[in-house]
């Protein structure tokens, strides 16, 4: 799928007060500040136009645009993220899109965090997590089957998302951690299987043929260049100190 835009949101001051399971330190504001900017002018280098929102007051999280909506090329669905705290990131995350696509809302108790929703063609595997449960995967999956989608939950036991774990990068593969080398839920695809010491490497993500992985993970990266696409490192350590990383700092489309 080839990506036009992208929506991705500057960090604000407090980045820190979000949430995470992390033991790797408190972020440094203005090294993900650097951070934020070069993901987006990696973005730009692939060819996608970026609309980069203002930090949202209030909201530490808010920045992990990707959580708040899942855009497919027909509609945008609004999501109700599972962590009471980025509740309120959404209605900006609906304007934002609204010149963009026509938008349909995840209802309560159904909950979905975009992080763990994964298109890959026209089928979804969408991850149930702490943050999106049965119900909201399937107002998600009943939105989008009357475009011809089809989907499939999975349950995630391990990390925040299910893109945490698992993602597409092209040619029918997907770069997945080991607890899904086997999953059944994932056969028909190829899959690269990263080593646990690596297992971050897994939120690696594809835009309009180029790989762009976190820095530091030779193993991962070597694995990758089986794949004979264009790889490009970004150091994204101030954002996985917060439990977040380069999927969730946009939404493509
Ligand atoms: N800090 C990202 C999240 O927990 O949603």
């Amino acid at each position: 799928m080839i990506f036009s835009h992208a929506i991705a949101r500057r960090p604000e001051k407090n980045m820190a007060a979000g949430i995470t399971t992390s033991t790797l330190g408190i972020p440094d504001y203005k090294k993900a500040l650097d951070q934020f900017d070069a993901y987006v002018k990696a973005l730009s280098d692939c060819g996608v136009s970026v609309t980069v929102l203002d930090p949202l007051r209030g909201y530490p999280d808010a920045h992990f645009v990707e959580d708040a909506a899942v855009v497919t090329p027909d509609i945008a669905v609004i999501t109700n993220p599972g962590a009471a705290s980025r509740k309120g990131e959404v209605p900006s995350i609906a304007a934002a899109l609204q010149s963009f696509r026509e938008t349909v809302w995840i209802q309560p108790p159904g909950t979905i965090d975009g992080g763990d929703v994964l298109m890959v063609g026209r089928h979804f595997f969408i991850g149930l997590s702490d943050r999106t449960n049965e119900k909201g995967a399937r107002q998600l999956g009943d939105a989008v089957a009357g475009f011809g989608y089809t989907w499939t939950p999975v349950p995630v036991a391990a990390g925040l998302h299910f893109k945490s774990s698992v993602n597409a990068v092209g040619n029918d593969t997907l770069l997945v951690t080991r607890p899904f080398a086997d999953h059944p839920a994932l056969a028909g695809f190829h899959r690269i299987v990263i080593s646990p010491p690596e297992e971050y490497a897994g939120n690696t993500l594809l835009v309009n043929g180029r790989l762009i992985m976190p820095a530091g993970f030779p193993g991962t990266r070597q694995k990758l260049q089986a794949l004979d696409k264009p790889i490009l490192e970004l150091d994204v350590s101030e954002f996985r100190k917060m439990d977040g990383g380069l999927t969730c700092l946009s939404l493509r489309f």
